[in-house]
């Protein structure tokens, strides 16, 4: 159960003797609750994108939280920028004019594999790799040069640790998660929440776990689908993760676009008050998801009270903010909502800031950490690069090619051998993820990272070069290109309902592919691969990607494969393995499939769960 914030007291800095009582914090938001407006309770409930959002829009509706979508930064998109943007919404969320309760804000990003989302970030292996580093230790490290870096500009809030137990490598978000078995997601839980939000003091940001839940389990892995399953087996297998980060005092949980059995979670007062809150004990907040509630009913303000009423505590409405709070009022007029409800959602959200000590925090710009110039530094990179050669999964080996000596003159090939935005996917400075090198700013390439250990090494990512007199070996990387959401759904056909976008309603967009199987997806990095193999040069296929492909036939093609998923800015974690420097250590975190068939988990998978040759 998480700790009540009735029990930690907000005096505890006044020495014993000087105390007469203390004042719980509890005391404290219900002292606040007291004195708020209508209009400040339901400010505090909103939370717009920062497109959306002036800083004198907060302070005009007092608005309690504000995020940045997927993509979405200040300025040139600098540290600095961010602190100074954080520093102006700070600054008016506490303006003490009249008719205003200065309440400090909170910013939200999507800190998922590392603060990606900032140029020049550290960025980390996706949770599909760091899961097959079964190594909670090394996670909760990650989570903590990342939470170092988000506090480095100035932001508190972090959507993060994904605790999806993704069923189905169809779903474009199969990535975020850490494992298909829920006792793999578990083991990571408690060590990344405890690890982001530290003892809440300087050293920590919020945490919120997501997305509750059942986002892994829709039918045909479709995003924002629906979970057609038990609820014995929505407890086992998606609710499972929970439990420990909960015990771990997760502050926050984000509500999932999914539904179970037909009816939308954002929309759920069992699972979101009843079990979540009630059961589990939850105190913390629930936010919905972007534009989550407007798909409840096709009438906004029904939607709206409806999203209430089940237990939303926080509304993520991107754009069209001022109309949810309009609505969001006259339900609360109209007696929709009832004021019970607003009062426990705003004491949610107050118990939430002063857990974090953010009333005790001085603006963003002078807080500890702002600014801190280890962001992005060699010392957070080394944990990335660590976490990259620990999540490396060798799958075949044949006459133990790998590793390969610094001696051996190795041609570098694949669409993805120098493309450090193909290795760090979605959520990566753009929502979708970029696709060059100038885009991420800092770290190495899968070719930088060989080209820094051997001299022998050549590059020419056509492969056309390939000749057996000049090359004794050659690494071919290949792989998915990236994505992020539904538009890295794997369907027969249709589109997709985008998420994190700051667009025009309604939109959709088409997903990646229609098939699970690589050579039809990628048919060049077959080519490659085949066409220097028929030179008589051995293979080495390093493949990035989001999940596991059918790569039967550049299986057969290498004589050694090894999937690397998305490594993040770090290439060099993947040459240090190459070259034997550290052994391979990953292991499946799911099954790989042998065939293309829509229902892959029925067949005998190519690789079982758990598979991995490790070296060492
Ligand atoms: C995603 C969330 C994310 C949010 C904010 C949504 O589209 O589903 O995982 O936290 O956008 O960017």
């Amino acid at each position: 159960m998480p700790l009540s914030y009735d029990l930690i007291h907000s005096s505890s800095t006044i020495p014993m003797t000087t105390m007469t009582r203390h004042e719980t914090l509890a005391e404290r938001a219900d002292a606040l609750l007291a004195r708020m407006t209508l209009a400040q309770k339901l400010g505090q409930m909103m939370m717009p994108e920062r497109m959306a959002a002036t800083a004198d829009d907060v302070r005009d509706y007092h608005i309690g939280s504000v995020l940045s979508g997927g993509g979405s930064a200040p300025g040139t998109n600098a540290v600095s920028d961010w602190v100074a943007m954080n520093d102006a919404y700070w600054a008016a969320s506490m303006d003490e004019a009249p008719g205003r309760l200065p309440i400090p804000l909170l910013y939200a990003v999507d800190a998922i594999h590392g603060h990606a989302n900032v140029r020049g970030a550290t960025v980390f292996p996706h949770n599909i790799g760091l899961g097959c580093t079964r190594d909670p230790e090394l996670v909760a490290r990650a989570a903590g040069v990342m939470a170092r870096e988000v506090l480095a500009t100035g932001v508190d809030w972090t959507f993060a640790p994904t605790l999806a137990v993704a069923q189905n490598i169809h779903w474009g978000r199969t990535y975020e998660s850490f494992s298909e078995r829920p006792e793999v997601v578990a083991s990571f839980a408690a060590g990344y929440v405890r690890a982001v939000q530290g003892d809440l003091g300087a050293d920590g940001v919020i945490a919120c776990a997501k997305h509750w839940v059942g986002d892994g389990g829709t039918t045909a892995g479709n995003d924002q689908g629906d979970t057609a399953i038990t609820e014995a087996e929505l407890e086992r297998t998606h609710m499972t993760p929970y439990y420990p980060a909960l015990d771990a005092g997760l502050l926050t949980v984000m509500a999932s676009f999914n539904s179970w059995n037909g009816d939308k979670c954002h929309g759920h007062r069992y699972l979101l008050t009843d079990v979540l809150k009630g059961r589990l004990g939850f105190d913390g907040l629930v936010v919905s998801d972007w534009d989550g509630v407007d798909y409840l009913h096709e009438d906004y303000g029904t939607a709206i009270s409806m999203a209430a009423n089940a237990g939303i505590d926080v509304f993520m409405v991107s754009v069209e903010w001022k109309q949810c709070l309009a609505l969001l009022t006259q339900q609360v007029e109209q007696g929709v909502v009832p004021m019970s409800r607003i009062d426990d959602a705003v004491r949610r959200i107050l118990g939430v800031k002063l857990r974090f000590g953010l009333f005790e925090k001085p603006r963003p710009a002078a807080r500890v950490w702002s600014n801190d110039p280890a962001f992005g530094g060699l010392a957070h990179r080394e944990v990335a690069r660590e976490a990259v050669r620990k999540s490396l999964v060798l799958l075949k080996n044949d006459q133990t090619l790998l590793p390969l000596s610094r001696a051996a003159r190795i041609l570098v090939a694949g669409k993805s051998a120098h493309n450090r935005g193909h290795q760090c996917g979605g959520f990566t400075v753009a929502w979708q993820g970029e696709t060059t090198n100038e885009a991420i700013a800092g770290g190495t390439s899968v070719w930088e990272g060989i080209q820094a250990l051997t001299p022998m090494a050549t590059l020419d990512e056509s492969g056309a070069s390939a000749d057996a007199a000049s090359h004794d070996v050659a690494i071919v990387v290949i792989g998915e290109t990236p994505y992020a959401e539904g538009m890295g759904d794997l369907r027969a056909g249709g589109r997709v309902q985008p998420g994190s976008q700051v667009v025009v309603k309604p939109h959709t967009l088409p997903p990646y592919g229609k098939t699970t199987e690589l050579a039809q997806l990628h048919p060049d990095d077959l080519a490659t691969i085949t066409a220097i193999a028929a030179k008589g040069i051995p293979v080495v296929t390093v493949f990035i990607g989001g999940r596991p492909l059918v790569v039967n036939a550049e299986l057969d093609a290498s004589q050694a494969f090894v999937a690397a998923w998305l490594p993040g800015s770090e290439g060099q974690g993947v040459a240090d393995v190459l070259l034997g420097d550290f052994p391979f250590h990953g292991t499946l975190s799911f099954a790989w499939p042998a065939s293309a068939a829509p229902s892959y988990k029925d067949e005998a998978p190519r690789f079982p769960f758990g598979y991995g040759i490790v070296t060492g």
